[in-house]
């Protein structure tokens, strides 16, 4: 079932998902409404989710099914990319049907046996048994939700697939992120765990992978040789909002760091894998958090926004990190002494997620006895603005020999227009239901990132103030050691 007009674009998508039930624990919780739910009605839009699809939901709240299902149409309204319309996708009468809500208070028992119960009568609407686990629940709640569905015999099947999605955090350190690992592996297999990361789900993401591999004028000037520094920079605008009670203990380096931005660092610094497969595409990752240098108390600064104290459910006196810049330096062939900037934090000045190659000086300036900062700069727009920017410098106009730095610009809405670009839910959703894996991530890359984060989290490092709208604390800047090295804010 497809809720668009026959022989539209999106209609002739070929990728969709076999028959399966969704459980969703936590079901009741901000993610489901804002995301799952507005991913999964925009994939049944496209004609991408199979129409035998049931989503089970569960959650403590005491709430009705219809009750749930009005909270989800209101997530679907507000923040699906294809939103229901007469006119576009009209399927929200049928597929509203197609969730139901569980209330498990305790996770006990009792609970998982009604679940195992209500697990046989979807078989035999499907008729395939298969069933992926979306945990949208704390690290702590996951590792008892494991044990249950491991003593219920949920987690293997003979008949179709059993599959489960951890959402982030995976842990809140090195060895709680291990401890999560054991207890997954205790129940499942590698190959049924989906780690989920959802900047891996982006469009723009992907298409680092994209712009470097299925190019050739790029990667040669990938390297040591060409490239001066690299930026990466995960900025927000908004604040801890109504999340301060989760965010309090998380903190930048957890919320952000250990995962979206070192993720956005894999896919730039890896190596070329052999071939598109999950397994070469991880085993390339996971080589460049291992050569990640360990981080030095000098190489990172930690700030807090103005006023983030008084916000509702912060500890007074909090010293939780709401910005981090990190300085990292990989110790291979390609990157020795490249500096990566990495940096992230909430109330900066705007929202943006980009990834700055800047390149090195021409050799000898022919033009201009002024240093101003090397000419040629990519920047690879994640978000915002989705696109791609090269900056080159170009003659001015007129007599002499002036130059100034102009950019060659690539929008994807140019080329795909406006409702191009799916939500990051909604690949990933539609990747763990096919059982492709590629885009999440493997127990041994989520232990390196957070071997590289621990250090940064005992280190007692007293976050720095910074004002609401600015790009974060002042001493930021004592990471860039070389003159010319700045960071990039234009
Ligand atoms: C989440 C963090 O993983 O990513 C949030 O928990 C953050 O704190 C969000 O706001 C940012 O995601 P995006 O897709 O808006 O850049």
């Amino acid at each position: 079932m497809s809720g668009l007009p026959p022989g539209s674009e999106l209609e002739t998508a070929t990728d969709r998902t076999p028959p399966s039930t969704v459980v969703i624990f936590g079901a009741s919780g901000d993610l489901t409404q804002r995301k799952l739910a507005p991913a999964l009605h925009s994939l049944a839009c496209a004609g991408r989710l199979s129409p035998e699809t049931s989503i089970l939901g569960i959650g403590r709240s005491d709430i009705t099914n219809d009750a749930f299902r009005a909270r989800l149409f209101e997530g679907v309204q507000a923040y699906a990319r294809l939103k229901p319309d007469p006119r576009l996708c009209n399927l929200w009468s049928q597929f509203e049907t197609r969730f139901s809500y569980i209330r498990m208070p305790n996770l006990d028992t009792a609970g998982f046996a009604g679940l195992t119960e209500r697990l046989r009568s979807e078989r035999s609407v499907d008729g395939q048994g298969n069933v992926l686990f979306y945990l949208a629940v704390p690290p702590a709640a996951a590792s008892a939700i494991l044990r249950s569905l491991g003593h219920a015999g949920l987690a293997k099947s003979d008949r179709g697939f059993r599959r489960i999605v951890f959402e982030k955090p995976f842990g809140s350190d090195l060895s709680s992120a291990r401890e999560l690992n054991q207890a997954a592996h205790a129940v499942f297999d590698e190959t049924q765990i989906f780690r989920i990361d959802h900047y891996l789900g982006k469009e723009t993401v992907q298409n680092i992978l994209a712009l470097r591999f299925a190019n050739a004028i790029f990667e040669p000037l990938w390297n040591r040789d060409y490239v001066d520094h690299v930026q990466i920079t995960v900025a927000e605008s908004i604040g801890v909002e109504h999340r301060a009670a989760y965010y309090d203990r998380a903190g930048v380096l957890r919320d952000i760091v250990q995962n979206h931005l070192l993720q956005l660092l894999t896919l730039v610094a890896m190596e070329p894998p052999g071939s598109a497969s999950a397994k070469a595409l991880r085993d390339e990752k996971a080589k460049v958090l291992d050569a990640v240098r360990s981080i030095d108390g000098k190489d990172f600064v930690l700030g807090q926004y103005a006023g983030y104290r008084d916000q509702p459910n912060v500890a007074a006196g909090s010293s939780t990190p709401t910005y981090a810049a990190v300085r990292l330096l990989i110790d291979n062939w390609r990157w020795r002494d490249v500096p990566f900037y990495l940096r992230s934090g909430k109330r900066l000045a705007e929202k943006k997620t980009e990834i700055r190659l800047q390149f090195k000086d021409v050799p000898h300036r022919l033009f201009s006895e002024e240093r101003g900062p090397a000419p040629n700069r990519l920047s690879l727009q994640i978000q915002p603005d989705e696109g791609v920017h090269l900056r080159f410098e170009a003659k001015v106009p007129g007599s002499g020999m002036e130059t100034h730095p102009v950019d060659m610009v690539y929008h994807y809405e140019d080329d795909f227009g406006a409702t191009g670009l799916p939500d990051a839910y909604e690949r990933l959703l539609l990747d763990a239901l096919t059982g492709d894996p590629s885009l999440f991530i493997r127990s041994d890359e989520i232990e390196l990132a957070w071997g590289l984060i621990d250090p940064l989290l005992r280190a007692s490092l007293s976050p720095s103030p910074y004002s609401v709208g600015s790009w974060g604390p002042e001493d930021a800047g004592r990471l860039f050691d070389a003159p010319g090295r700045v960071w990039l804010n234009d």
